[in-house]
């Protein structure tokens, strides 16, 4: 593999862990609000993230590269409403779906047509992490951010579980 796009995907399993972080360091809001349902979503989106960096670890040894772990940036703490977290949620994903385009663009580019299949799945899977938290945005904004509607998202969001993909059974 070419050594600009080993140093680009290391540089995205950086990206992998710092989502998982971030989204941890959500969790402990909604774990300090009491919204319990929150912070399992929270939680298992860290998972989630965590298995997106496995994947492109994986993937690095694959073709014969080196994986090279670099320090993870401190995640905000600073939450006002559950609004405010999935507005960030939102934001983030949007950031890492840019990123992920940037790492399609470097393998067309350098013509490394396998990148460009490995990708494919993160191509997909950002239309989905987007969707989703696009969606409990507008979920939280009907619930209002008090009383029993979001006693039920909070019930609701409680009911996530991680589904580990083929490739990491
Ligand atoms: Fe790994 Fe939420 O994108």
């Amino acid at each position: 593999m070419d050594k600009k796009m080993e140093t680009a995907i290391n540089k995205q399993i950086n990206a992998e862990l710092y989502s998982a972080y971030l989204y941890l360091s959500m969790a402990t809001y909604f774990e300090a609000e009491g919204l319990e349902g929150f912070a399992n979503w929270m939680k298992i989106q860290a998972q989630e993230e965590m298995s997106h960096a496995m994947k492109f670890y994986n993937y690095v040894f694959e073709r014969g590269g080196k994986v090279e772990l670099d320090a993870i940036g401190n995640p905000t703490s600073k939450f006002d409403s559950p609004l405010d977290v999935f507005t960030q949620v939102l934001e983030h994903e949007k950031e890492v779906t840019s990123l992920i385009n940037g790492l399609y663009e470097l393998a067309l580019e350098l013509k490394d047509y396998a990148t460009q299949s490995m990708l494919k799945w993160f191509i997909d899977e950002q239309v989905e992490e987007e969707d989703s938290a696009a969606k409990i945005v507008d979920k939280v904004k009907l619930a209002g951010e008090k009383g029993s509607g979001l006693y039920m998202l909070d019930k609701e969001l409680g009911g996530r579980t991680f589904t580990p993909s083929a490739d990491e059974e």
